[in-house]
């Protein structure tokens, strides 16, 4: 059996609930990318990269920056976490956003995660009530799915954590060990 780790960079808890999942899935180790200095990459043959997704960019990746010179023989996957449904053509353009040159063909997989305003940061709240006044402003017919998800979930409380969303990550990895 494969040894696999993930870490995760969560800010509002999503991320770090479908770290959890995957732990109990996969018997994996799980840890927080802020400690990734503690972490013994030599133990494991997969590592699982998870962080949230805010203002288009997915938190983590600057730390598997910094460790991709050590890791870049094992398996490597990426898991985003955001607020918006799953849509092939918006998961492909955020991947291409966030992984750039060589990252470019890592494993990439989608999962949503939850939406409360009232636990945002003071300047998180204001960054994505400006972003809705935005796109409340534009035509309707030229909106992406993830743009009218995000004026329906104004104001409300909304968690789509599920584990059935990690269906795809975890037939992948099992499929490969
Ligand atoms: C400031 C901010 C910006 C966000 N931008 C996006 C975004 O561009 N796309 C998206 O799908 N979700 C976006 N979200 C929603 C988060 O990705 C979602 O809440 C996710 O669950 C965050 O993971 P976490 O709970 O582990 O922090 C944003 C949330 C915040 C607070």
């Amino acid at each position: 059996m494969n040894k696999i780790a993930v870490l995760y960079k969560s800010k509002y808890g999503a991320t770090k609930k479908y770290a959890v999942m995957l732990k109990e899935e996969l018997a994996c180790d799980i840890y927080d990318a802020a400690a990734y200095k503690t972490v013994r990459f030599e133990k494991y043959d997969c590592i699982i990269f998870a962080g949230g997704i805010y203002a288009g960019g997915m938190a983590g990746l600057n730390i598997l920056r910094k460790v991709y010179d050590r890791i870049r023989q094992k398996r490597i996957i990426i898991l985003c976490v955001g607020a918006s449904p799953f849509d092939e053509k918006a998961v492909a353009e955020v991947k291409t956003r966030n992984l750039k040159k060589d990252l470019h063909d890592l494993p990439f997989f989608y999962v949503r995660g939850a939406w409360n305003e009232k636990c945002m940061t003071f300047k998180d709240r204001t960054m994505c009530r400006m972003l809705q006044k935005m796109i409340a402003r534009q035509d309707e017919a030229s909106c992406e799915p993830w743009m009218k998800e995000l004026l329906n979930a104004q104001g409300k409380v909304c968690d789509w954590t599920d584990k059935k969303n990690l269906l795809p990550i975890l037939t992948y990895v099992r499929a490969e060990q």
